[in-house]
C-alpha cells in the first residue's frame, strides 16, 4: 500500500488504472511501450486490450494482427503466460483502422440505417473523413470511449497516432469541431437551410455562386456536397457530444498518460511542451518513459592505459595484427568509446530536463537503446524489466 507522497512504480500504475494512454512524438517508441505495458498487465492477471495504431509489421505479426485490421484478436495465451506471475490474464489486441472507426461514429449517430448508407457512400464523405483536421485522432479516441463503456476490460492500453506534432492528438476533438464549424461549411449549411431538401432554398446569391462552382467541379459534385452537408448536419451533435464525453473520460483519475520520449533534443522539446499541456488540461500525467537511451559506459580518461588494455584484449589479439596496426585498431575503439560517452552525456542532460519538469511526484523511466528492433512477444517481455523496474 502506498502512503501519501510516495511515487508509485509503473507496475502500481498499471495494476491500478484502467486506461493507460501512451503519447509522444513520432518514432519515439509509443507503440512498443503500449504493447509492452499491455503484455505486462496481462501477465499480471488482467484482462487487457491494447489498441495499437499502425504497428511495425513484424510486431503486428507477432501479436497475431497480420491480416485482421479493426478487429479485436486474442494474442496466443501460451505465449502471453509463459513464465508470467499470473496464469489468468489475457491479452487482446486491435490494430485500429482509423477510417473504419470514423465510419462507426457516423453509423452510431445517424438517424437511420439508410442515412448511414447515404453518408458512407457519399464521395464527399470519402474525401473529407480522411483529411478533416483531427479526424483520425478523434476516431481513435471514440473507439477508446466505446471500449471503456463495454466494461469488459480490466485494462485498456492505448497507443496514439504518429502525429507530426504531439499536441495534435489532444487537440483533435476541438480541431474537428472547428473544421465542421468553419465558415465555408457553415455557408453551405445555411444554403441548405437545414431543410434536407436539396438546393431549393439557396437564394439568388447562393444560386449564382453554386452555378459558378459547378462549372469548375461539376454539378454532380455540388449535388453530392449538398446531400453530404444535409446528412452530416444531423450527426454533428452526436460527434460533439462524443468528443466532450471522451475529453471528460481522459481527465478521470482511472486514466494515466505515459509520455514517451527519446533523449533527442527535438523529442525532449516536444515532450516538455506536451507535459505542460497535459498539466494545464488537468489530464492525469503519470510520468516519462525515456526510450532509446545510450547507456553510460565506464569511463577511463587514461588513453595509453586503455589502448594497452584493448590491444591485449583476446578479441583483438585473435585478429593477428602486427604491433602498430594493433595499436591503431585499439585507438579506433577508444575513440568510438569516446563518441558513445559524449552521446550518453547528452542523453543524461536531456533526461535531467525531463526529470525537473515532471517533478518529484512523477515517474521517469529509462529504457536503453537496444541493439535490435522490438518485434516479438519475447522481446516485449524483455523490455518489461526496464519499464517496470
Ligand atoms: N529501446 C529501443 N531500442 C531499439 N529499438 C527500439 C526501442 N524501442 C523501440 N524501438 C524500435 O524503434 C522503432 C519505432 O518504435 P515504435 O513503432 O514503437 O515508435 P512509435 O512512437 O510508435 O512510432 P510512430 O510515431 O511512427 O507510431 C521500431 O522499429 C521499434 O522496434
Ligand atoms: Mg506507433
Amino acid at each position: 500500500m502506498l502512503s501519501a507522497g510516495d511515487v508509485p512504480s509503473l507496475t502500481d500504475v498499471l495494476l491500478e488504472r484502467r486506461i493507460i494512454v501512451c503519447v509522444g512524438s513520432g518514432g519515439v517508441g509509443k507503440t512498443t511501450t503500449a504493447a509492452t505495458l499491455a503484455l505486462a498487465a496481462a501477465r499480471r492477471g488482467k484482462r487487457t486490450l491494447v489498441l495499437t495504431i499502425d504497428p511495425a509489421k513484424r510486431l503486428a505479426n507477432s501479436l497475431g494482427l497480420q491480416a485482421l485490421g479493426h478487429q479485436v484478436q486474442e494474442v496466443d495465451r501460451a505465449l502471453v503466460r509463459t513464465g508470467a506471475p499470473s496464469q489468468t490474464g489475457e491479452l487482446h489486441a486491435m490494430m485500429l483502422d482509423q477510417k473504419a472507426a470514423f465510419d462507426e461514429v457516423v453509423a452510431k449517430h445517424a438517424k437511420d440505417p439508410q442515412a448511414v448508407k447515404r453518408i458512407l457512400t457519399n464521395p464527399v464523405y470519402a474525401q473529407i473523413s480522411g483529411s478533416l483536421a483531427g479526424a483520425q485522432e478523434y476516431a481513435a479516441m471514440a473507439k477508446l470511449h466505446d471500449f471503456d463503456q463495454t466494461g469488459s476490460w480490466d485494462t485498456i492500453v492505448v497507443d496514439t497516432p504518429p502525429t507530426a506534432h504531439a499536441l495534435d492528438f489532444l487537440d483533435a476533438p476541438r480541431k474537428l469541431s472547428e473544421a465542421i464549424d468553419s465558415p465555408a461549411i457553415e455557408w453551405f449549411r445555411k444554403l441548405q437551410g437545414g431543410s434536407g431538401s436539396g438546393w431549393s432554398f439557396v437564394g439568388k446569391t447562393g444560386a449564382f455562386v453554386l452555378k459558378r462552382l459547378a462549372k469548375f467541379v461539376g454539378s454532380q459534385f455540388i449535388d453530392d456536397l449538398g446531400v453530404f452537408f444535409t446528412e452530416f448536419n444531423d450527426i454533428l451533435g452526436g460527434f460533439r457530444k462524443r468528443a466532450e464525453e471522451t475529453f471528460a473520460l481522459l481527465r478521470q483519475p482511472r486514466v494515466g498518460f505515459v509520455l514517451v520520449a527519446s533523449p533527442e533534443p527535438m523529442a525532449v522539446r516536444e515532450a516538455l511542451f506536451f507535459h505542460e499541456r497535459l498539466v494545464t488540461a488537468a489530464m492525469p500525467f503519470v510520468g516519462f518513459v525515456v526510450n532509446k537511451v545510450h547507456p553510460a559506459l565506464p569511463t577511463n580518461a587514461d588513453e595509453p592505459a586503455v589502448v594497452a588494455a584493448l590491444s591485449a584484449n583476446p578479441g583483438i589479439a585473435a585478429l593477428g595484427l602486427s604491433g602498430t596496426t594493433k595499436t591503431m585498431a585499439a585507438q579506433a575503439l577508444f575513440s568510438a568509446h569516446g563518441e558513445l560517452e559524449t552521446l550518453a552525456e547528452a542523453d543524461r542532460a536531456a533526461i535531467e530536463q525531463l526529470r525537473a519538469a515532471g517533478g518529484a511526484k512523477s515517474l521517469l523511466i529509462e529504457v536503453p537503446l537496444l541493439r535490435d528492433d522490438v518485434h516479438d512477444v519475447q522481446r516485449l517481455v524483455g523490455l518489461e524489466r526496464y519499464l517496470l523496474a
